[in-house]
């Protein structure tokens, strides 16, 4: 296998090119509601861009060492494969991770960012050994099991979600590779604090967390709000991590108003 990853992509619309990063271990699949209703009734407000991100879906995993500047420097090869020069990015939680190395790599090319139910501040160290030990445990098993149940037992989704996007949700997960999971739970342990990244933007941003994310909680989306110099602050109320799957419509009404503070 090659070291570049060409990624899968899901596209609608036309206009102002919008690129949404999924959440870990999801694939792009998982931004179906977006791509079909943020490009708007003509379908002209946004050209929404959905691409598997390296090791999951159905991108490659590649033999590059585990870094989200990686998957930063894979989506600046898929814009210049989509002659996009400038987007708006939109990253849920490993997504965010991505949009902000994205930030910090290749500045001139971000044309507004939503983080959405992620964070700008590091690991703990209990937290880097706890992605350590499931990247280990995953490929001793060769099986995504443990990962499934645990993430499940996180609440990534509010109580009283309705069964069917719970079992669409654990089906997405059980799909992960075992390497795609290590590696991306390795390259998010080793991700720099970006608040001073996020303080130094110029582009319009909007923070979107729903209420319940115990993950990602409201306490970091303030925070990543807070320093951002034009950002608004979206909570959703009685929702938890997988805010654009559990409030497709509050999340995107969100996003697309986003999309006209943009220039
Ligand atoms: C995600 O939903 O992408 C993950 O919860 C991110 C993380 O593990 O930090």
């Amino acid at each position: 296998m090659t070291s570049s990853s060409a990624p899968t992509v899901r596209e609608n619309g036309t206009g102002t090119p919008l690129v949404l990063l999924h959440a870990f271990p999801l694939p792009a699949r998982m931004w179906e509601v977006q791509l079909e209703r943020v490009p708007g009734p003509a379908g002209d407000d946004a050209r929404v861009i959905a691409p598997d991100q390296r090791g999951f879906g159905t991108a490659p995993l590649g033999d590059l060492p585990p870094s989200l500047d990686t998957a930063a420097d894979d989506l600046a090869d898929l814009l210049d494969s989509l002659g996009v020069e400038r987007a708006v990015l939109a990253g849920l939680s490993m997504g965010g991770y991505v949009a902000m190395a994205f930030a910090r790599r290749h500045p001139g090319r971000l044309a507004g960012l939503v983080l959405a139910d992620t964070k700008a501040t590091t690991d703990t160290d209990a937290a880097r050994a706890n992605r350590e030990r499931i990247a280990a445990a995953v490929l001793e098993r060769g099986s995504v099991d443990l990962l499934l149940e645990e993430r499940m037992a996180e609440n990534l989704l509010a109580p009283g979600t309705e069964p069917e996007l719970t079992d669409t949700v654990r089906q997405m997960i059980a799909e992960a590779s075992p390497a795609a999971v290590a590696w991306a739970q390795r390259a998010m342990a080793a991700r720099p604090d970006s608040l001073d990244e996020l303080a130094a933007l110029e582009v319009p941003a909007a923070v979107i967390v729903g209420e319940l994310d115990t993950v990602t909680p409201l306490s970091e989306a303030r925070m990543m709000a807070e320093a951002l110099s034009d950002a608004e602050l979206t909570v959703i109320p009685a929702v938890g991590h997988l805010s654009s799957l559990e409030a497709p419509e509050t999340f995107n009404a969100a996003v697309r108003a986003l999309l006209k503070r943009v220039k």
